[in-house]
């Protein structure tokens, strides 16, 4: 695979959280299993992953450790979701997500992957390579969601009025405050009573309620500064209070709490409530 066709800029976050992915799904103790993250990981470095390195930095640790914690909380939550009757699944900043393939899913669930253009090229040329299959009906739509994204949804069959579940992770970071709550709005105005929604929530503004460790150490790693530079803060508010104005019932998860559950030593992540989640 040559490089033209491997993702850029804040594309190329996806690749990082699937080789994070990758490595945790080899673990005999895995929390989830990514049966692609791997394949990704091999076609953007174009060749065979590099082994797990021993000189990384405890931020880059730290952001590993929380991509983890995070995806197993976010699996599961989406899963009760689809349980619960949310008939759609709507993943803005898709990224290299496979959930629409390794997740179980109820019959007639609908999935829609949103991302850049160049994400979802690199990501439909390896699921394709790999012969994945997805068990539900699942649509891809290239857009740029900081332009009109709700028309393109609805015309790939997204329906307002059914329950939908939405997964916004490790995406309002890279968004100004503005196109954040833009975001948010939009998924407010398709949310249908019974909806659902899960975010992540780190500012880059560590004075500010909500500010992320992550976000905090990662701008002290110099090899982290690539990613740190893309980051613009995202919601300027705490999200909770954001949805509370609008109808949803939001709450904040820590992911210490959350890894401790799981069964990670207690120093595995820090404490930190950035994962969100909200009923209507
Ligand atoms: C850190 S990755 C997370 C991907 C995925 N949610 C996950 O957790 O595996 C961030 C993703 O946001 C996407 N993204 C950032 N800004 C975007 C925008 N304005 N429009 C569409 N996608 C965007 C990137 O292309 C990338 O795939």
């Amino acid at each position: 695979m040559t490089s033209d066709v491997i993702p850029e800029g804040v594309g190329r976050t996806a690749i990082g959280v699937a080789r994070v992915r990758a490595l945790e799904s080899a673990r005999t103790d895995r929390l989830f299993e990514d049966p692609y993250a791997a394949a990704f990981v091999a076609a953007a470095l174009d060749g065979p992953p590099p082994a797990p390195r021993t000189d990384v930095s405890p931020a880059m640790i730290l952001l590993a450790h929380h991509l983890v914690i995070r995806t197993r909380f976010f699996d599961d939550y989406l899963t009760a979701a689809g349980r619960a009757g949310c008939t759609q699944v709507v993943v803005p900043a898709a990224g290299l997500d496979t959930r629409a393939f390794r997740l179980d899913w109820p019959a007639g669930t609908k999935v829609f992957e949103l991302d850049m253009p160049a994400v979802l090229g690199f990501k439909e040329r390896v699921l394709a390579e790999q012969g994945a299959q997805a068990p539900v009906a699942r649509t891809t739509i290239a857009v740029d969601l900081r332009e009109d994204w709700a028309g393109p949804l609805v015309e790939a069959g997204f329906d307002p009025a059914a329950r939908t579940v939405w997964l916004v992770e490790g995406l309002l970071v890279y968004l100004g405050a503005e196109e954040a709550a833009a975001l948010l709005d939009t998924i407010d105005s398709l949310s249908a009573p019974g909806s659902r929604l899960a975010l992540t929530h780190g500012s880059k503004d560590r004075r500010r309620a909500g500010a992320s460790q992550v976000v905090a150490g990662a701008e002290h790693a110099a090899e982290l500064a690539p990613l740190v530079a893309m980051w613009r803060g995202g919601l300027d508010e705490d999200p909770v209070g954001w949805l509370a104005r609008r109808g949803w019932r939001a709450e904040r998860h820590d992911r210490a709490e959350l890894a401790v559950g799981y069964g990670r030593p207690a120093d595995y992540v820090t404490s930190q409530r950035s994962l969100v989640t909200a009923e209507r």
